[in-house]
């Protein structure tokens, strides 16, 4: 499917059957899951598939996680071993991605896994996601809905802002309410933390009965949510800041005076749920030089911090 005119659906029967069919002939349709909202695609079309690079502007090298009803769906696709089921029994549906060997006869396009022979695969906690599965009945790749590079969208609103004239669905949901992506752990070998995200790694590593591998050499990211500036507002970002200078705009946590607080009570979950929001929001306000205050580096705070250091990393 090409020229892209947009079609907007509620998330009812009526509206995720029309938004699956579009799915089915090969088009793009934003979908909300419990994390932010992806731009999904028929995960076995490679037409499709790579009209989901085009549309974000992503680099090819970037594989997909692909979304799927329950795990029996996702062991057709994949091997899991203990470590996967055990996680995956744990937390799915939830905002988890687990990266597995892929089976050979899996179908799945070669351009979702970026030709390795591993696959991420996710148990999305969200109705319309669900919904929209089941009307389908087909895995779901999909990458966030935002250009590549930009801030991921929580809302159907920033989708539309980011790519209405690039899809040709988008199923509004409402907000998403963790609002951070899906942690991502590798069982290819030993257990191994890909990305922070909506999943606590302590939670993780506590199901495990043993601390997670972390992947750390940078030259070689196997996510990239990795790559070094990735998840970038238009302004400049400093970080770990007690108090804005007088051209910075201060984003708050906490206590603090300023005109966009990520959690005046500081709680890191309403943080985590409203982070791409406000990324968002200093985006609209024009602010060119962003100052954040500092954020507690446990829990939800480990992925909002990542997150963050991406923003204020030197743009390539
Ligand atoms: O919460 C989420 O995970 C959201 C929603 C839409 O589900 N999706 C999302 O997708 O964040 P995306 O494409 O923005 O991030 C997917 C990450 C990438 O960093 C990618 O490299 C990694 O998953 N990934 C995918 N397949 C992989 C593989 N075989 N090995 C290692 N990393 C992989
Ligand atoms: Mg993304």
């Amino acid at each position: 499917m090409t020229n892209a005119t947009l079609q907007t659906f509620g998330p009812d029967p009526v509206g995720l059957a029309q938004a699956a069919a579009i799915l089915a002939r090969g088009g793009l349709v934003s979908f909300p899951t419990e994390t932010v909202y992806g731009l999904g695609a028929d995960a076995r079309d490679d037409t499709a598939v790579a009209a989901i690079f085009a549309a974000k502007g992503r680099p090819s090298f970037n594989p997909l996680i692909v979304h799927l009803p329950d795990l029996s769906a996702a062991e057709n696709l994949c091997r899991f071993n203990d470590d996967a089921r055990r996680l995956a029994g744990a937390f799915w549906p939830g905002a988890l991605t687990l990266v597995l060997p892929l089976k050979a006869d899996a179908g799945i396009s070669k351009l979702v896994t970026a030709g390795l022979d591993t696959l991420a695969v996710r148990v999305p906690d969200h109705p319309v996601a669900q919904g929209l599965l089941q009307a389908f009945d087909g895995p779901i790749a999909a990458p966030s809905a935002n250009p590549s590079g930009r801030v991921s969208p929580t809302t159907a609103a920033h989708v539309k802002a980011g790519l209405g004239n690039k899809i040709n669905g988008l199923v509004d949901g409402g907000p998403c309410g963790v609002g951070v992506e899906s942690t991502i752990v590798s069982c290819v070998g030993l257990p191994t933390l890909l990305r922070a995200g909506g999943i606590p790694t302590e939670a993780l590593e506590a199901c495990l009965g043993q601390p997670l591998a972390v992947a750390t050499d940078p030259a070689t990211p196997q996510a990239p949510g990795q790559l070094v500036s990735h998840y970038a507002p238009t302004g400049t970002v400093r970080l770990n800041a007690e108090k804005a200078a007088p051209d910075e705009v201060l984003l708050g946590f906490g206590p603090v005076d300023a005109p966009l607080n990520l959690s005046p009570s500081g709680d890191l979950t309403e943080a985590a749920a409203r982070l791409f929001d406000c990324l968002h929001r200093l985006d609209a306000m024009g602010a060119k030089r962003i100052a954040v205050s500092p954020i507690p580096d446990h829990g939800l705070g480990r992925a909002i911090n990542d997150r963050l250091r991406r923003a204020a990393a030197p743009r390539g």
